[in-house]
C-alpha cells in the first residue's frame, strides 16, 4: 500500500487565549485527525504583532510545506506574510486579513458583512432612531477595521441613527468601563451598544446592569459560539439582544491546506456565512447545536472503540507471533 506523503503545516495564531480561538483549534484538530500524515506546528503570538512576525520567520526557517496565518494587526503582519509567499510557501490567510493580496487562499467570514448586518439590526430594533456606542475588536486588526466600516456604511442610510463613540475594546490591556459608564450617564440617552465580539458584549451588559440600564439599552455581539455563557446562550437568556455567528474556519482551513499540498483543485476565496441570531431564531439554533454536539460525541466514542479494538488485535497478533517463534 502506497504511504501518503508527509507534510508539515505551520500555523501562526495571533492569540490563543479566548474560547473562539480554542474552538478554532478544536475544529482544526478534528479535521487533522483524518490526516495522520500531517505534522502540525502551531505558534501562538499571544496578541503581540512583533512576536507573530518572529514566529512566522521561525516557521519559514523551519521550511514548513504550507503556512496558515491568522494575522494580529493587518498592517504590521503584511510584510512577513508577503515574504513567506514570495519564497514559494503556500499561504492560507484565516479569519483576519493582511493588507495584501499575496496569499494562496483565504478562509473566513466577511467582516464588512458582519458590520452591515449589525447596522441593519440597529436600525430595526431602534425603529429608525437612536444613539449607538461601538466597542471594538483589537484596534488595527482587519476584524476591527471591516466590522466598523460595514457598520458606518450602513447606518449612514438611516439619518436618525447616530454613532456617538467607538471605544477601544482591547480590554486585555485596559478596560472601557469608565468611558462606557460616562457615556451611559451623560445627558444624551444611549440606546444601543454594538460590540465587535460577545466577550465585550457581556462586559457591556454588566456595566449597563450596574447602572440599572440593562432593560433599556440593546446590545449586539459577534461570534455566537455554542456553549454555556457563550453568544447563543446569552441571546437565549435575553442577556444579549442578538449576536452574529462568525464561523472560525478551522476545518475549512485544514481542508484547503490538504488540497493545496496534494495538488488538488481548491478555491482561493472561501467566504464563510455569518448569520444573525436574535430571539426569533435562537431556540432552533440552540437545538441544532445540541444535536451536532451529541453527534460529534458519538463519532468520538466510536473512534475510541475502533482504536481500542485495533490495539487488542495488534496485541493478540504479537502474542501469536511470539508463540509461533518459540
Ligand atoms: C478571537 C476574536 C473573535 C473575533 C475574531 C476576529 O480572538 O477576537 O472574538 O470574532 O477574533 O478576528
Amino acid at each position: 500500500q502506497k504511504q501518503p506523503k508527509q507534510f508539515t503545516i505551520g500555523f501562526s495564531q495571533c492569540t490563543g487565549s479566548d474560547n473562539w480561538r480554542r474552538t478554532m483549534h478544536e475544529n482544526m484538530q478534528r479535521e487533522l485527525s483524518f490526516h495522520p500524515e500531517i505534522n502540525f506546528v502551531m505558534k501562538d503570538a499571544a496578541g503581540q504583532s512583533a512576536k507573530q512576525i518572529e514566529q512566522i520567520q521561525q516557521l519559514i526557517d523551519q521550511q514548513v510545506d504550507l503556512l496558515i496565518v491568522s494575522p494580529n494587526e493587518a498592517k504590521k503582519i503584511t510584510p512577513i506574510v508577503e515574504k513567506a509567499y514570495q519564497k514559494g510557501i503556500p499561504v492560507i490567510i484565516l479569519d483576519r486579513r493582511t493588507m495584501s493580496d499575496q496569499y494562496t487562499a483565504y478562509v473566513g467570514a466577511e467582516n464588512i458583512e458582519v458590520g452591515r448586518t449589525a447596522g441593519i439590526y440597529a436600525n430595526n430594533v431602534l425603529k429608525g432612531k437612536g444613539n449607538v456606542v461601538e466597542i471594538s475588536e483589537l484596534p488595527g486588526s482587519s476584524a476591527d477595521i471591516d466590522r466598523h466600516k460595514g457598520f458606518i456604511e450602513t447606518i449612514k442610510r438611516f439619518p436618525k441613527i447616530h454613532l456617538v463613540a467607538k471605544l477601544d475594546g482591547n480590554w486585555d490591556k485596559y478596560s472601557f468601563e469608565n468611558k462606557l459608564t460616562a457615556l451611559l450617564k451623560s445627558d444624551r440617552r444611549m440606546d444601543f451598544i454594538y460590540c465587535q465580539n460577545d466577550r465585550r458584549a457581556i462586559t457591556a451588559f454588566e456595566i449597563c446592569k450596574k447602572l440599572g440600564f440593562e432593560k433599556r439599552v440593546k446590545i449586539i455581539g459577534v461570534d455566537g459560539l455554542n456553549g454555556k455563557n457563550e453568544g447563543i446562550d446569552l441571546v437565549d437568556r435575553a442577556i444579549l439582544n442578538a449576536t452574529i455567528i462568525y464561523p472560525t474556519g478551522g476545518e475549512e482551513s485544514i481542508r484547503t491546506a490538504i488540497n493545496i499540498l496534494e495538488k488538488q483543485p481548491f478555491k482561493r476565496e472561501n467566504r464563510l456565512q455569518s448569520t444573525l441570531i436574535d430571539s426569533s431564531n435562537v431556540r432552533i439554533m440552540k437545538l441544532q447545536n445540541q444535536k451536532v454536539t451529541a453527534q460529534q460525541e458519538d463519532i468520538e466514542r466510536r473512534q475510541r472503540k475502533i482504536e481500542e479494538q485495533r490495539a487488542i488485535s495488534e496485541n493478540q497478533s504479537s502474542i501469536i507471533y511470539a508463540i509461533s517463534i518459540t
